[in-house]
């Protein structure tokens, strides 16, 4: 098999493009590495990730922009299946620089669907967001109990994927995200490609270099670490279901040898694995011994106080369930990031002052 994955040195296109390399196959991953720096800052170098993948000799490297349309094409030539990782991945960022984050996300998800189509390939794998659901989310009904918000009873479960998309504001990233979405589903319909909407809520794990725009959950325990301030944005309480990355790929490699033809998923730890962040807080205590100063500020610009994926769906047609719990999965992002020195003297901290 030969693959595409674009975005492929970033968090969770490394691990795609490690899964399948480590079968055996043939992977060529575009990166433009503009994750580099985020708003102007640094925010990591790319080496870790970079050197991880040159141990496969079957992967293959082509930096390049989803943009650029011929350089995609000639990538996707051959290929089977195209994992589409590669995005402007901030909201923070989307709402200074929308041209971005639409060029990036919309464009760029439209050239890759072009580049299958045309290259006949058959499967297209989108990395679409919880964030298509905008500010509907925060229409459910919440109880605030001491540590975290809770969703009412009749969305116990968490966020169906018949959840209304519509009339509610989004932030430009939750519509480039969704303008991608909708356009794998025409797709599917229109062209005939395979095609996959991963809805995911907050995924992290090893090679997530997160900062306070992005990658909560890495950027909080690399501040922990590092003994660098935290500032929680609105009370704390805001919780989210975390998924960790190996639990993610095991979806995708079930998604792949399944019979479903094109599917739309929401993906996240489900009820089971939630956490807020004043919660998140507590268990850095309990694994590190540390924990960073904190102040409060204003409430984010559409933050969701409360999101937790229903995964009935995915759990019943792809007889999935996540393995690893919020606790288990913090402990292995503690063991990665205090074992890997490239953040040291990087303030990822900055880019979210604004
Ligand atoms: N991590 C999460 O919790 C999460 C949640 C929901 C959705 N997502 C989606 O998953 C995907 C991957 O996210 P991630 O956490 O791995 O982020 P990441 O920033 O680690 O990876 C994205 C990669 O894409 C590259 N990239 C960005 N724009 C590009 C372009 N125009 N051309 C080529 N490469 C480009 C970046 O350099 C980066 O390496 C994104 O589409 C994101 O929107 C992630």
């Amino acid at each position: 098999m030969k693959i595409l994955v674009t975005g492929g040195i970033g968090f969770i296109g490394s691990h795609i493009a490690e899964y399948h390399a480590a079968k055996g196959d043939e992977v060529v991953v575009i990166d433009n590495l503009s994750r580099g720096t985020l708003l102007g800052k640094p925010v990591f170098n790319y080496d870790y990730t970079i050197n991880h993948l040159a141990e496969y000799k079957n992967i293959r490297f082509v930096k390049a922009d989803i943009r650029d349309f011929k350089v995609l094409s000639e990538a996707a030539a051959g290929c089977d299946l195209i994992f589409h990782a590669a995005s402007q991945t901030a909201v923070t960022a989307s709402l200074l620089n929308p041209a971005e984050d639409f060029t990036s996300n919309v464009v760029g998800t439209f050239n890759v669907l072009e580049a299958a189509r045309t290259n006949g390939v058959g499967t297209v794998v989108y990395c679409s967001t919880n964030k298509v659901y905008g500010n509907n989310v925060n229409n459910v009904g919440i109880v605030e109990n001491s540590t975290r918000y809770v969703f009412e009873d009749a969305y116990r479960n968490g966020i169906p994927e018949t959840f209304p998309i519509d009339r509610c504001e989004h932030t430009p990233y939750g519509c480039s995200k969704l303008s991608g979405d909708i356009y794998c589903q025409e797709y599917a319909h229109r062209y005939g490609i395979r095609t996959c909407n991963l809805r995911m809520s907050c995924i992290y794990g090893t090679r997530q270099f997160g900062v306070e725009d992005q990658g909560w959950v890495a950027w909080l325990v690399y501040a922990t670490l590092r003994g660098l301030p935290i500032t929680i944005y609105g009370d704390g309480k805001q919780i989210r279901d975390l998924l960790f990355i190996s639990d993610l790929v095991d979806l995708y490699a079930r998604f792949l040898v399944s019979e479903i033809p094109n599917g739309v998923f929401n993906v996240g730890g489900g009820r089971e694995f939630t956490v807020s962040i004043i919660e998140l807080l507590d268990i850095l205590y309990n694994v590190t011994g540390k924990r960073s100063a904190v102040t409060f500020a204003e409430w984010r610009h559409s933050d969701q106080k409360a999101y937790v994926s229903d995964i009935g769906k995915a759990s019943t047609e792809l007889q999935w369930q996540p393995q690893i719990s919020p606790r288990e999965g913090i402990d292995r992002l503690v063991s990665f990031i205090s074992g890997c020195s490239l953040l040291e003297g990087i303030d990822a901290s900055l880019p979210g002052k604004h």
